[in-house]
């Protein structure tokens, strides 16, 4: 235990890597996404357009990716992004794993300290069966949403690192739950946020909705045990339930509001399906149902931005989101039964917005 900061996983708000090496490691890797990949990015896209303009002409969202690859991946710049973006995830992961694993035995204990003491609010149900699609390592993470004891707290490290500083104090999902749509009456006494992950989001909408009881509803065991034992560290009064999305298990018009945050890219097309017409059945009339999510393909989409996403989808674990770019996404939701409207500006231009409201 040499060098290791054991106070960093105690008291704090947020976790800190157990060893100062591991911290200025894991600040050079965050740098240098932020510079090598985010703002290097419009300069690549900006390459690769001119020179899809220049091969083929004028193209739209149903020319076949193939192509596209085909003469993007020929640009020196754009071949150095892909290996970049690749090789900073997997020395992101690694390390921060490393960190943390000298202190494995007091994280699972205190996790499991929190999830057994009278005020703890986490459902974990022994009999679930995790579904096989849901066991992806996505985003390249060691055992996935699901299957790491870990991933909690290494996930929450590792979107520290791939927001890249602004999500430090969680100020993504402030924005978020500061914007979005709430009911027309403004009546507003039950929450869900779908898909809550380590549960950010689930704690800022309760901050927002005092009174309000607010559920976070994920799949993955480690995600919530997490979520539970930070909530309860900064003392919020959340809920946590382990459960899909698809089958919720909550009565029929439950919801005010459901938050979905990224979800759907995660999920196959037809889970997406019956998420849709879950949600849809949980939300009372004239509730919200607020999604903020990866864009939708459309003859607007550029060339760029489906290449990045093919080249995500595959290097970076994301099997699922191909699916939901080209899903008509607006047409599902009104197939349930939702009427949409424009969801609020978000200062993440790469991401949708949409409002779904169940009629009265
Ligand atoms: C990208 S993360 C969402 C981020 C999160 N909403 C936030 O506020 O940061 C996707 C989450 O969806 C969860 N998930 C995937 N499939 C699910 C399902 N069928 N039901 C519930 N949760 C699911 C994953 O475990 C993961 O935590």
């Amino acid at each position: 235990m040499n060098n290791i900061r054991i106070k960093s996983i105690l008291n704090s708000k947020d976790p800190v890597p157990s060893k100062l090496a591991d911290e200025s490691y894991l600040d050079f890797v965050e740098t240098f996404r932020d510079i090598a990949g985010y703002r290097n990015y419009p300069l690549v896209a900006q390459q690769a357009d001119k020179k899809i303009s220049n091969e083929l002409g004028k193209i739209d969202h149903k020319t076949p990716i193939k192509e596209i690859k085909k003469i993007i991946n020929k640009i020196p710049f754009a071949a150095t992004w892909q290996r970049f973006m690749r090789s900073h995830q997997e020395m992101m992961w690694r390390r921060t794993r490393e960190s943390f694993s000298p202190l494995k035995d007091k994280i699972l204990s205190l996790m499991e300290e929190a999830a057994n003491s009278p005020n703890s609010k986490l459902t974990i149900d022994k009999d679930f069966k995790v579904p096989e699609y849901a066991r992806e390592e996505i985003h390249l993470q060691p055992g996935g949403y699901t299957d790491d004891p870990l991933g909690g707290i290494v996930y929450h490290y590792g979107t520290k690192v791939f927001y890249a500083g602004t999500n430090d104090n969680d100020e993504v999902h402030a924005e978020i739950c500061e914007t979005l749509t709430l009911p027309k009456d403004q009546k507003i006494n039950n929450v869900l946020d779908i898909g809550c992950s380590i549960g950010q989001a689930t704690i800022l909408l309760k901050d927002k909705f005092p009174d309000a009881k607010v559920i976070g509803l994920d799949v993955g065991e480690p995600l919530l045990k997490y979520a539970n034992w930070r909530a309860m560290k900064l003392k919020k009064d959340v809920y946590f339930k382990q459960g899909l999305s698809e089958d919720t298990k909550f009565n029929d018009n439950s919801f005010d509001i459901v938050l979905s945050y990224i979800l759907f890219h995660e999920i196959p097309v037809e889970v997406i399906k019956k998420t849709v017409d879950e949600i849809y059945r949980i939300v009372r009339p004239g509730g919200t149902f607020c999604i903020y999510e990866f864009p939708s393909a459309s003859e607007k989409m550029p060339a760029s931005q489906r290449w990045m996403i093919d080249y995500d989808s595959i290097n970076n674990c994301e099997p699922y989101s191909p699916g939901f770019v080209y899903l008509d996404f607006k047409e599902v939701l009104t197939n349930a039964g939702f009427i949409l409207e424009p969801g609020p500006k978000n200062s993440n231009m790469f991401l949708q917005t949409i409002t779904a409201i169940k009629p009265k």
